[in-house]
């Protein structure tokens, strides 16, 4: 078969570009879907990881980056800018550098993972840290500054990023020979979910999938507006990436949502962090927090008697585990220290 060329030039006829749009990939996509023995045998289902943090960047952000600046080269932008809680900048600063363009983030001060600011610095993005505000001030920010000044916003608020993002939907149909019966995620700025219901309402219309999935998200409790369905002025979650308290996809989301005949529930980050060690410690697949909330979600589903068994269902792990390794050891590691010693390593290790 063929190499991979990225999501442009994979799904060119249905996304909005031209043969003239100058295409920047970093050959983005083609993310595999493992799947979940654990959470298979826990929900009685047939249970698939989507794994976006095989992106290059590590996020689902990718797919729409390439499109987005793509567009916004062709257009002719000299520099790009978007608000984040650390995955799209990290995404943006990355694309940038490949088409050779400035890129400005805003982010909240103090409250985006290491791993995700490293990546804005080493590639070169000029980073504003928000002293007064979380990640929905600093989108009203950028929103303004790419109003009144030449810069283009690359924030999901830009239609061209979902489209690139519904192409996660087109791969999974791919994989499955249809759509599942539920597809799990974790909400934040709620693009994501929006995204994914245009891809597989554009599948099911071109008659490669017989269905629509119902779409589950998750919220993290501490910012969960849809939930509530109001905004929430002071969004709080150790899941970062999606500390949002008035998502921009808002009514994108709640009819992703009503349309499918879905659901959007909140998780504590207690049940995000226990789905994050679960994915690590019996899938073999390493998220970042936000990622583990569509996992959290579909196991407290599964033990309220809300998950039918029998059914395929897809869960988007959306981030990798190394963008926000804080979590993974929040006591600190200690490794047991023993000399070049094979009998002293045997017996630490309780074999003799
Ligand atoms: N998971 C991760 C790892 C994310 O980074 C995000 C969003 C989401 C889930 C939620 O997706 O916003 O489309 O509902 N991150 C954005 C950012 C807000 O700035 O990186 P969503």
């Amino acid at each position: 078969t063929a190499p991979w060329r990225g999501v442009v030039e994979e799904f060119r006829d249905r996304l909005p570009v031209t043969a003239d749009t100058p295409v920047v990939t970093l050959l983005e996509g083609n993310t595999p879907l493992v799947p979940a023995g654990e959470l298979s045998a826990r929900t009685g289902c047939d249970v698939y990881l989507k794994v976006e943090g095989a992106n290059p960047t590590g996020s689902f952000k990718d797919r729409g980056m390439t499109v987005a600046m793509s567009v916004a080269i062709g257009e002719g932008a000299k520099a790009v800018i978007c608000a984040s809680t650390g995955n799209t900048s990290a995404s943006a600063a990355a694309y940038a550098a490949r088409a050779g363009v400035r890129s400005a983030v805003l982010v909240p001060q103090g409250k985006i993972a290491t791993g995700k600011l490293a990546q804005a610095v080493i590639h070169g993005a000029t980073i504003l840290q928000v002293t007064d505000g979380g990640f929905d001030e600093c989108l009203v920010l950028a929103r303004e500054l790419s109003e009144r000044f030449p810069v283009a916003l690359v924030n999901s608020v830009n239609p061209v990023r979902l489209q690139g993002q519904k192409t996660a939907a087109f791969e999974v149909v791919a994989a499955l020979g249809d759509a599942p019966d539920v597809h799990c995620l974790p909400v934040g700025n709620a693009g994501n979910v929006s995204a994914y219901w245009i891809g597989y309402t554009e599948d099911h219309a071109a008659g490669n999938a017989t269905r629509r999935p119902r779409m589950w998200g998750f919220q993290a409790a501490g910012a969960a507006p849809l939930v509530s369905g109001q905004p929430v002025p002071n969004p709080e979650t150790i899941a970062t990436a999606i500390r949002i308290g008035n998502p921009a996809s808002w009514a994108l989301a709640v009819a992703a949502r009503d349309e499918s005949d879905g659901v959007v529930e909140a998780v504590t980050d207690q049940q995000i962090l226990a789905a994050q060690r679960l994915l690590a410690d019996r899938e073999g697949v390493f998220v970042e927090p936000a990622s583990a909330a569509g996992v959290a979600g579909l196991l407290a589903r599964t033990e309220r008697g809300e998950v039918d068994p029998g059914q395929r269902i897809v869960c988007t792990v959306t981030g990798h585990g190394l963008k926000d390794p804080q979590w993974a050891m929040p006591e600190g590691v200690q490794p047991v220290a023993v000399p070049v010693d094979a009998g002293a390593a045997a017996a630490a290790l309780g074999l003799a």
